[in-house]
């Protein structure tokens, strides 16, 4: 997918350190503890570039020189919503950047066969409607799961939602930009394709598996 056919509504966070923190993460070598040390340390500057519109005013203060009009955060509230289990490894470092946003959690398996999502778990803040809601899931394959989430969070009450991966297949960009066009997109990279057992190729392999060692 060509930068130049990306709709507007997604962001490539191509930073240099990204991308480099991404190219050690790919490689089939890098040990678990070394992967999630990666994806926290990328998803702080994936949760730099999401915050990027969060509303602002001023707080009078003093400086030792002077008082002035100081720029603040408006106060949006937040919640991160990790879909299981992989989504944890990018909740965390959202999280020492947005410490008071609120956590969800949605437990969604891919079957095999299907590659359809089926939902084992969902708890969410109960005023979801007045928060803005941040998805995170390292990889957007089909963009099955992320669609299903999104939808389930929208049943909910969610109405301002926002989703960040970290790698993502053209295939899931086109998924979720059709189903959720009011869903803006955050992404480190967009790789080739997906293989016929719905990975991501190039890839790292899957996200869960390489953070925790399963495989
Ligand atoms: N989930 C993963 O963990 N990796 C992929 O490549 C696709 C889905």
């Amino acid at each position: 997918m060509k930068t130049t056919d990306l709709p507007k509504t997604v962001t490539v966070v191509a930073h240099p350190l990204v991308l480099h923190k991404l190219s050690l993460m790919r490689d089939k070598k890098t040990p678990s503890a070394v992967f999630r040390q990666l994806l926290r340390e990328i998803s702080l500057l994936l949760a730099y570039e999401v915050a990027r519109d969060l509303p602002m005013t001023t707080q009078t203060i003093e400086t030792p020189l002077a008082e002035m009009e100081a720029p603040i955060l408006k106060g949006k509230k937040l919640v991160i919503v990790s879909i299981l289990r992989a989504g944890n490894g990018l909740l965390e470092g959202m999280l020492d950047l947005m410490p008071s946003a609120r956590v969800g959690h949605i437990g969604l398996y891919r079957d095999p066969k299907t590659l359809q999502p089926v939902e084992y778990y969902m708890k969410v803040p109960e005023d979801i409607g007045e928060r803005r809601v941040i998805v995170v899931d390292p990889m957007l394959a089909t963009g099955n799961s992320v669609c299903a989430a999104i939808r389930r969070l929208k049943e909910k009450g969610a109405k301002d939602l926002r989703l960040v991966c970290l790698l993502s297949a053209p295939e899931g960009i086109r998924h979720v930009t059709e189903e959720h066009p009011d869903v803006p997109i955050y992404t480190a990279a967009i790789d080739s394709h997906l293989n016929d057992h719905g990975y991501i190729v190039p890839g790292l392999g899957d996200a869960g598996d390489r953070m925790f060692g399963t495989k």
